[in-house]
């Protein structure tokens, strides 16, 4: 059996969309200075090349957090793996994020991030799936909303499996079990 049932997004798609979506943010943040914050380790592939597309005075941090034991259902509980490198009192933050499935993880980082301080604190995510939604969170960018599949490749991963995917893909979860 196939591992993978079907190309959701295909390469060529997410390029374009990627490029637009970075368009906007460097139009809404014209003459700012942007820090901009990968959730490691699903945003890394989106993050790469969303941030070669913003037109801005970047800087870059990462933090990794995690929402999920493994498999493919939340446990509902977030755990800061790694903080970010220098303080962010006083910046434009976007934190970068491969996925908005429950909100869950999103809502908990923006609360933390909250506290310290920012000029101003807002969410870029590659896919959303607001059939999902457990908070109220909203993303302010998005390029896909997707259905409730789970999907891996351009970084997100089943059981750190397919993050390497050019694709954004629908997996047969029969065939990987
Ligand atoms: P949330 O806290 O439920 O919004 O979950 C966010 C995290 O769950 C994401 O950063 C992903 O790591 C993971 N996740 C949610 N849905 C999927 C999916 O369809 N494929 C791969 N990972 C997912």
């Amino acid at each position: 059996m196939n591992e993978i049932k079907k190309i959701l997004i295909k390469e060529s798609d997410i390029k374009r969309k990627v490029k637009e979506v970075a368009d906007t943010v460097t139009a809404d943040y014209a003459g700012e200075k942007l820090l901009a914050v990968c959730v490691l380790r699903g945003a890394s592939i989106f993050f790469a090349d969303l941030v070669r597309e913003i037109n801005l005075d970047l800087e870059l941090d990462f933090i990794s957090a995690s929402s999920y034991g493994s498999g493919t259902s939340s446990s509902g509980e977030v755990k800061m793996i790694k903080d970010l490198s220098e303080p962010i009192a006083g910046k434009n933050v976007l934190i970068v994020e491969d996925i908005v499935d429950t909100g869950i993880t999103l809502s908990y980082l923006k609360k933390i991030f909250a506290t310290r301080n920012p000029k101003s604190l807002r969410i870029c995510t590659l896919l959303d799936k607001p059939s999902r939604r457990k908070t109220e969170l909203v993303p302010e960018y998005r390029c896909f909303e997707i259905p409730n599949e789970f999907v891996v490749g351009y970084g997100l991963d089943y059981n750190e499996r397919f993050r390497a995917l050019k694709d954004v893909c629908v997996i047969n979860e029969d065939a990987v079990k």
